[in-house]
């Protein structure tokens, strides 16, 4: 609980560093939009109930535009007798194409046998499903249908598209604060949570970056932290990294060892300490930097030729630059912001000034965060705000970024397309 105190003042006093602001920006390319397209997403809100989205951009003369659309709990494409949607809606009624249905999603089981126990063995490769269908319709055509899934194989999947693409110039879907999803006072969450699913739903989703925050407590031991807040123990996320790499052995995963807030003296010896810890555990799967950290970094093919899949970024470049198997430090763009419109002209300008550094990886963290107003008043927290832009996120990757950002990490990812929208820009880069 003390932690849980000294944390709003730690956050408190974070927040006021003030994000840069920006001219807004106009003119934004206006790549062929393809009307009608659907997707679900999962609110950030406790509620987690599922989001209807549609692009409504569409061109003329207008004989494409969806009528309605639809949710089912069943692939159309698979049956012959039609039963009822869960839901259909007029696509006119919701000219922004979004529509936030009352069907809760919660944390149900992964398909695929992609559950986690730590006794699993075997998973099927390739997406699959839950059982919710989105539809786009018009008359009695199809205009688009997917279901909301799971990427847990989407590297391999695409290997023969994206293996010689540089691990600088990979898209590459991450979460903010990837530890920050449980574990805190309930008075609290909504203000350290970042995420409502554990790393290894993330993993399984098709999340490969992970930024994590190192706390070490006298007598526990090691745990990812938010800030001062303790989340979990450091050692079950490694397990749950490495269980996953078992399954899945030819995913990349980049972990970030982003920050070491507590103790304030994170010192030399609980470095070692920390180090030997991550090495016990993914040590042999870690690719060594070598000669790599060069322009944009190896490409897959050539990680996939050394049978390695983890790159480890460490924030302290002596520690990165003593252990000849960590990365140096990762740069992240933050903007520290509440406001939309400040984000977005921050993540533009950090695309086209981001200049190389020791790690030929960055990080856009393409989230808003609170600002200590609203802390104390108890407004804006991080679902709200997560809400709020995880939309609009979609469609600035997906229409207007796609080719040229590295790693994206977000708050509440369930909330917004970014891991399939990071997919599809990789196969066509
Ligand atoms: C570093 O911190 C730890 C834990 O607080 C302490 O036990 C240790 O003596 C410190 N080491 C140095 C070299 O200051």
């Amino acid at each position: 609980m003390p932690d849980g105190i000294s944390a709003v003042i730690v956050l408190l006093f974070a927040c006021f560093r003030s994000g840069a602001s920006y001219p807004m920006e106009f003119g934004a390319n206006s790549a062929q939009r393809k009307c009608g397209r659907v997707h679900l997403t999962v609110s950030a809100s406790q509620d987690t109930h599922l989001e209807l989205n549609w692009i409504t951009e569409c061109p003329h003369p207008d004989n494409l535009r969806p009528d309605y659309i639809a949710l089912y709990n069943y692939d159309l494409k698979d049956r012959n007798e039609e039963a009822p949607p869960l839901l259909r809606i007029r696509a006119s009624d919701y000219p922004e194409g979004y529509y936030k249905s009352k069907i809760k999603f919660g944390q149900p089981w992964l398909p695929g046998n992609w559950e986690y126990r730590e006794t699993l063995m075997r998973a099927d490769s390739g997406p699959h499903c839950f059982p919710y269908w989105i539809a786009s319709i018009r008359g009695s055509d199809i205009i688009d249908s997917r279901c909301l899934g799971i990427q847990p194989t989407w590297m391999n999947d695409n290997r023969l598209q994206i293996g010689t693409q540089k691990i600088g110039n990979l898209f590459i879907p991450g979460t903010h604060n990837s530890g920050a999803f449980s574990g805190v006072p309930k008075f609290l969450e909504n203000y350290i949570l970042n995420q409502d699913r554990s790393i290894w739903t993330q993993l399984v989703h098709g999340i490969r970056y992970l930024d994590l925050r190192i706390g070490y407590y006298e007598h526990e031991g090691f745990y990812v932290n938010h800030d001062l807040v303790r989340i979990a123990k450091a050692v079950q996320i490694f397990k749950e990294i490495r269980k996953f790499l078992q399954l899945a052995p030819k995913e990349i995963i980049v972990v970030d060892f982003h920050r070491f807030p507590y103790p304030s003296n994170f010192n030399t010896t609980l470095h070692e300490k920390f180090v030997s810890l991550v090495y016990e555990y993914l040590g042999d799967l870690a690719l060594p930097p070598g000669g790599l950290q060069v322009g944009k970094g190896p490409t897959l093919n050539e990680i996939w030729a050394q049978s390695k899949n983890v790159i480890i970024c460490y924030a302290d470049k002596a520690v990165a630059r003593e252990n000849y198997w960590l990365w140096q430090p990762l740069q992240q763009h933050w903007a520290n912001t509440k406001n939309v419109d400040t984000l977005k002209s921050f993540l533009s300008r950090a695309i086209k000034e981001h200049r190389v550094t020791l790690n030929p990886m960055f990080a856009l963290m393409a989230e808003l965060t609170p600002q200590p107003i609203d802390l104390i008043f108890r407004t804006n927290n991080l679902r709200k705000l997560a809400n709020d832009v995880n939309r609009k996120l979609t469609k600035w990757f997906r229409d207007e970024w796609a080719r040229d950002v590295n790693i994206v990490a977000t708050d509440y990812f369930l909330g917004n397309d970014i891991i399939n929208v990071a997919i599809e820009a990789n196969v066509n880069r």
